[in-house]
């Protein structure tokens, strides 16, 4: 159909411009009119056909959704205008000249190609470096690397999410202030959080085009015989695109839950080992089961997709998970799912010892380094994150 449109158009584009006959003025004005119908109305009918056309040089996926074809029409006509190819957009952040809210809409309908990471400072950690180069390694230039100290995400907080403020001010552990900086720096600006400790073996931009959200989960020990769960996101990395469903529902529910289960309990507020329960991934899943479960009125948490336990963190922490697992298989399988009972059996066949990373499933490595836990660190042979790798950075 859109063919044959096309081909009447190029007939009545010839004759205007061939015409020998007299008042060629007129009749190039004429068909130079019609020229305009044949092509609105050949895009009309296109857009309704296909979900997937190409602008530029980026697969823009219209939804069959009910808007009308016209509306679809005039949404691709404005795109148009506005987009470059990924590589001038890296450009552009990596000069600094782009707001941080705005960097979402260089990259639409797609997760941006963007890491962060978050520190108290510059200063990084020397068993932190190589997982940080591990990054570029892998990605090279097809992504852009931002490191957010405290006082970046106070900023972020001071200027766009002022109603947050005061509770953040309440946590006194400097792993709680991270949990939730990673959050509101995902939801401003979009792409990947993932801790320092996490070690890159793959390109991860299948990912980011395929879906608005990836969580990765805690390993699969720890979450059938620690958390005895079947499933259980973990914020050691996770992406998103920039004002997720899941993560403006989080960051809502997240004060008046926080002001009534934890506020008052002073004492806990600076303990970095409760961080898990009111920050961490057990507040997260928390929030996700909600939304998992109820009927819409209470929570829309969007598309969310859960990477498979072994693609982010393929192995345990060792400080506890081995015990934990050798006793709740030995003394709780009568209480266990099917699956977690055939995990035991796989664990015991190979004496508990940690399973091997397969690097056909494997991704990145998240290595449970546990640095944020403790106060003090010798920074002695720290270098600064600016010196291992280059950073680009928006405007907040
Ligand atoms: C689209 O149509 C479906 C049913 O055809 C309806 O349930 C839904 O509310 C509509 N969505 C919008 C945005 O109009
Ligand atoms: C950043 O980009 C802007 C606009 O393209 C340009 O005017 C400016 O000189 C660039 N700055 C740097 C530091 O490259
Ligand atoms: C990673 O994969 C994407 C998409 O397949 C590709 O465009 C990009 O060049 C790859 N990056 C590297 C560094 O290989
Ligand atoms: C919706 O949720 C409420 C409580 O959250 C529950 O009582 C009700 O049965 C649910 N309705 C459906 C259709 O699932
Ligand atoms: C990984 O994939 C390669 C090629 O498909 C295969 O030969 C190899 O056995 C796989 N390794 C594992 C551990 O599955």
């Amino acid at each position: 159909m859109t063919a044959k449109m096309m081909l009447v158009c190029r007939v009545f584009q010839s004759m205007g411009f061939y015409s020998k006959h007299g008042k060629l003025t007129r009749l190039l004005f004429r068909f130079s009119l019609l020229l305009l119908i044949c092509i609105v109305a050949t895009m009309w009918l296109s857009s309704g056909r296909k979900s997937a056309s190409y602008i530029g040089q980026h697969l823009f996926w219209t939804r069959s959704s009910n808007s009308s074809k016209l509306e679809r029409v005039l949404t691709m006509v404005k795109l148009q205008p506005d987009y470059k190819p990924d590589a001038a957009n890296l450009a552009l952040l990596r000069n600094g000249s782009v707001r941080c809210r705005d960097v979402q809409s260089l990259f639409p309908n797609r997760i941006p190609p963007v890491i962060h990471w978050t520190n108290a400072d510059q200063r990084v950690l020397k068993k932190h470096h190589k997982m940080l180069r591990s990054w570029r390694k892998v990605l090279g230039d097809s992504f852009a690397y931002m490191y957010w100290e405290d006082k970046d995400i106070n900023k972020l907080l001071d200027l766009h999410y002022q109603s947050l403020r005061p509770f953040y001010q309440k946590l006194k552990a400097g792993i709680m202030r991270s949990d939730i900086g990673r959050l509101i720096i995902l939801h401003h600006v979009g792409g990947v959080y993932s801790d320092l400790d996490v070690n890159l073996l793959r390109n991860i931009s299948s990912f980011l085009l395929q879906y608005s959200a990836v969580w990765s989960q805690e390993p699969i020990e720890h979450i059938y015989y620690m958390y005895k769960r079947t499933q259980l996101l973990s914020n050691a990395l996770f992406m998103t695109q920039a004002r997720h469903k899941f993560l403006e529902y989080v960051l809502n529910a997240w004060p008046p839950w926080f002001q009534s289960q934890w506020s008052k309990k002073t004492g806990t507020l600076g303990d970095p080992n409760k961080a898990i329960h009111i920050t961490g991934p057990l507040m997260l899943n928390y929030f996700f089961d909600k939304c998992s479960k109820s009927n819409s009125s209470q929570a829309d948490c969007g598309e969310l997709h859960l990477a498979d336990p072994d693609e982010f963190q393929p192995i345990w922490d060792s400080g506890y998970a081995q015990n934990i697992a050798k006793n709740q298989c030995s003394k709780h399988r009568k209480t266990m799912k099917p699956v977690q009972i055939k995990h035991c059996d796989l664990l015991a066949s190979r004496k508990f010892e940690m399973r091997p990373i397969n690097r056909n499933v494997t991704y990145g490595v998240h290595r449970f380094l546990h640095t944020s836990y403790r106060v003090k660190y010798s920074f002695d042979k720290s270098k600064l994150a600016k010196d291992i790798l280059p950073l680009s950075h928006c405007i907040i």
